[in-house]
């Protein structure tokens, strides 16, 4: 028998109620006598951080061999399974670096990165099988063909690959299937990249600027597939410059700058902290427009505001939200281009 405490839905009032897991009892409000159905939740097991995480990195120290700089300077953080975590920062920050340690391209670092359950120097060449990865820059066998490329990559998994061709048409480059890849422009290779990363299906994706350089239509289409991804369960680990697209698909965001790692909060959060929260208000005044900004607390005693709405000249109201952008160089001091 499982107590659980409930908010009556009429007055609010909060009670606790007796019942089996998954049990659909009665219950009568005893403040306000409402009287409703209520289904006991399942039980259910509480994740432990491994079931939870994806990767957890932890102290993540990296110099290049004959550098004396740090790429990657004592960062730490985590990604959930199933969500999208952006990674942003300026051209240099250690962004590829920080995603080429993770894929156990990089060795010789220092501090520890557990990645699906296990430690990065625990896996062998099987961690392939798991994730798919985009490289920032595309690196196909230029003699062969799109679809050439795929199958041979598609041969290198143990395990049943995605149909290449069903990749291929998903990034609208079917037509080009049996084109060699030597003579793709620049978007359609990142396209080809991006399929690449798809072919196994895996956990979990490390796409490195995957919309570089594609025009408008392109990189909507991958933005919907990256999207489409993660409703499928995938974790997804975006690197980027492109602030809109960070906003638009990312759960969580963390800023890097000179090899540190600055923040990491969800972009919705961040605009609202470092926002101005104002509404602009646009109207009619003498044949022109006039604007007029007022702050968001307490607007509804704003008796200027409340004269304006009952004019009937009001031509739109926007609430201001500072843009991921100007969080960026706020919090960061630095500008991403
Ligand atoms: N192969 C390398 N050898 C030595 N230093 C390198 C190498 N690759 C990168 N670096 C250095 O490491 C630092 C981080 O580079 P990284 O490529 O990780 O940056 P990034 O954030 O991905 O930048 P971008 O936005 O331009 O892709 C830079 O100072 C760079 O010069
Ligand atoms: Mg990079």
């Amino acid at each position: 028998m499982n107590v659980t405490t409930i908010a009556c839905p009429q007055c609010r009032y909060h009670f606790a109620i007796k019942g089996k897991p998954g049990e659909k009892i009665q219950v009568t409000c005893p403040s306000c006598k409402t009287q409703g159905f209520f289904q006991v939740p399942e039980e259910t097991t509480r994740p432990t951080p491994d079931s939870y995480h994806a990767l957890t990195i932890q102290n993540l120290t990296f110099i290049y061999p004959k550098s004396e700089k740090k790429a990657i300077d004592s960062v730490s953080f985590h990604i959930k399974k199933g969500e999208i975590f952006g990674f942003l920062g300026p051209n240099g920050a250690g962004k590829s670096t920080t995603q080429k340690v993770i894929i156990g391209l990089l060795k010789g670092y220092d501090g520890t990165v557990d990645l699906l359950g296990k430690n990065l120097k625990h896996w062998k060449n099987d961690l392939y099988e798991h994730i798919g990865v985009c490289f920032e820059f595309p690196n196909h066998y230029q003699k062969l063909t799109a679809l050439e490329n795929l199958q041979l990559f598609s041969s290198f998994y143990r395990n049943k690959t995605m149909d290449p061709l069903d990749l291929l048409s998903m990034v609208d480059l079917d037509k080009e299937a049996k084109q060699r890849v030597g003579s793709f422009s620049k978007g359609m290779k990142t396209k080809l990249n991006f399929a690449r990363a798809l072919l196994n299906n895996p956990e979990m994706l490390f796409l490195d600027e995957p919309t570089t350089g594609l025009d408008p239509v392109s990189a909507r289409q991958i933005k919907n597939l990256i999207s489409e991804k993660k409703k499928q369960g995938t974790t997804i680990f975006l690197t980027t410059h492109n602030m809109t697209d960070a906003d638009e698909l990312c759960d969580r965001v963390g800023f890097m700058v000179d090899g540190r790692l600055t923040l990491v909060e969800n972009p919705k959060d961040l605009k609202l902290k470092h926002g101005k929260k104002i509404v602009q208000v646009e109207y009619l005044d003498n044949g022109g427009i006039s604007r007029e900004e007022f702050v968001l607390t307490n607007l509804g005693s704003n008796k200027r505001f409340i004269q304006l709405l009952n004019t009937d000249n009001v031509q739109t109201i926007h609430s201001q939200e500072a843009s991921l952008d100007d969080v960026f160089i706020k919090v960061t001091g630095r500008q991403l281009k």
